[in-house]
């Protein structure tokens, strides 16, 4: 069999012990990977001024799968996130962690094995923060209609070619109607082409109630970004903990395996580590590239060392990492037990087209965002130009016109005007420049309408 070169990242920490280990299991089992080493952690700001040099990317471009230990991310200094640059730089837009309850780890379940898929891209993981007063910052959390669907393609794809028999949308839409309500409406318009699939929906809250009381429930989950996050550590935690998840991010072209964990730099270097959780990532890249029998044998004698009680010590046990790496080393199969079972399982998902929706939109009116400096209700004019102020709020809720609710008041107040004609853009400008300099506008947003529906929230009490 041809040899495929993945890109290996060591990172910081325990990362270089855990790969270690994933490099000897793999070589002991004869698996058909050439590795090409490549940096990537905290001693590459030194070294390069940033936590990822091109070259890593380049090599991760070339050989289009990776497997990443974990990297150290610096708290302050304005470095980014290796994790998020690798995710961003090659458009890895959909994260799969498994969650499969294992032998011999004791949980308060096991019968888990349920798969999450998160869009990896969007949500308030964009990055866009801004200081609107002193009082008030703001994240926008943008979520996209060819995100979501790529996502929820890829999460159809793999339930079909796992034999997963139902893909659940989980979301927040009954409060966040317009944001979810796109990425639900994304992911029902992407189920219609999966008839042999079911599909379903679950508020977040319910689902995390759920997964602690039932998780068997569950197949596949589909998830926006932050909620995803948080739920798949929710569902380490289901099956052992974050030393035994592991994950994959998935592009067009790539797909870069990680442990979950981070670097543990207090155990790092004593031999403690637990390198399940980057073997199991490691398998999880065997099964993308096809290699099903030789994840088939690892998996095997992974299971066999668990249930023959040999552990790390954040599982219970007394093995060290080389102790537990041998473990597993001694009881791969041999490689004529497998043969004939390699079959190429890559999902590919062409890149969604973007929609034509927006002809047909008009503009309704707009929000102006002002500081208040003395902090008390702005006073704005009841029209300006062609718009009439149709409300002012505070934090989301109502607060003129009508008797102001009883509620904490920040210095940062929204006004709403809605246009009494139809008007254009430059109209908008006319209001800004005409807007009371007493109240600084800091942000704005245009009210669109698409014929009579309205493609914005109410305030609360609006
Ligand atoms: P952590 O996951 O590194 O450690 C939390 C606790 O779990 C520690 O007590 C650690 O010893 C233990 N632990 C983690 N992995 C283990 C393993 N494989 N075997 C045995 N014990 C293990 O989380 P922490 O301390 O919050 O973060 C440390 C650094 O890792 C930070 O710089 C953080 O930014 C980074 N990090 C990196 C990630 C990545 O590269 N994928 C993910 C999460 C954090």
């Amino acid at each position: 069999m041809n040899k495929q070169t993945a890109t290996l990242i060591k990172g910081d920490g325990i990362g270089p012990e855990i790969s270690h280990a994933v490099q000897t299991i793999f070589s002991t089992a004869n698996v058909p990977i050439t590795w090409e080493e490549a940096d990537a952690g905290l001693y590459c700001i030194e070294k390069y001024g940033n936590g990822i040099p091109q070259e890593t990317l380049d090599s991760i471009i070339r050989n289009k799968v990776a497997l990443k230990a974990p990297t150290t991310t610096p708290i302050g200094g304005g470095h980014k996130s290796i994790n998020v640059t690798i995710r961003k730089s090659l458009d890895l837009f959909a994260n799969v962690r498994p969650s499969k309850s294992l032998p011999g780890i004791k949980t308060r379940f096991d019968n888990v094995d349920l798969i999450i898929v998160r869009e990896n891209l969007e949500d308030t993981y964009g990055g866009i923060e801004h200081m609107q007063t002193p009082e008030v910052a703001q994240c926008l959390r943008l979520i996209t209609r060819s995100g979501s669907r790529n996502a929820a393609r890829y999460a159809f794809e793999m339930a079909k070619l796992s034999g997963r028999k139902r893909v659940t949308c989980v979301h927040k839409a009954n409060i966040q109607k317009i944001t979810d309500g796109l990425f639900l409406r994304s992911f029902q318009e992407v189920a219609a082409d999966y008839p042999q699939i079911q599909h379903d929906d679950i508020l977040i809250d319910n689902l995390c109630m759920q997964l602690v009381t039932k998780p068997e429930q569950f197949d596949v989950l589909l998830l926006p970004n932050l909620f995803g996050d948080i739920a798949s550590d929710l569902c380490a935690g289901l099956v052992g903990g974050l030393g035994v998840a592991p994950g994959g991010n998935i592009g067009q072209d790539s797909a870069v395996f990680e442990a979950v964990h981070g670097s543990a730099p207090d155990i790092a270097g004593k031999g403690l580590a637990n390198p399940t959780a980057i073997l199991l990532s490691g398998l999880q890249m065997l099964r993308y590239l096809g290699l099903n029998g030789y994840t088939k044998r690892i998996e095997d004698a992974l299971q066999q060392t668990l249930e023959a009680g040999i552990k790390t010590g954040d599982l219970g046990g007394k093995a060290s990492t080389q102790e537990f790496t041998d473990a597993i080393c001694s009881r791969i199969a041999p490689e004529d037990t497998v043969s004939g079972q390699e079959t190429p399982t890559k999902i590919i998902i062409a890149r969604e087209p973007l929609t034509k929706e927006q002809q047909d939109w008009n503009i309704h009116g707009i929000d102006v965002f002002v500081r208040s400096k003395t902090g008390s209700i702005p006073a704005l004019p009841e029209t300006i130009g062609s718009f009439k102020l149709a409300m002012i709020s505070n934090r989301g809720t109502k607060i003129y016109p009508g008797n102001a609710p009883d509620i904490l008041m920040v210095d940062y107040y929204r006004g709403r005007f809605y246009a009494q004609q139809p008007v254009q853009r430059e109209d908008i400008i006319a209001l800004l420049t005409a807007f009371p300099k007493d109240y600084p506008w800091m942000h704005v947003e245009i009210l669109h309408n698409e014929g009579d529906n309205p493609l914005f929230s109410k305030a609360q009490g609006e």
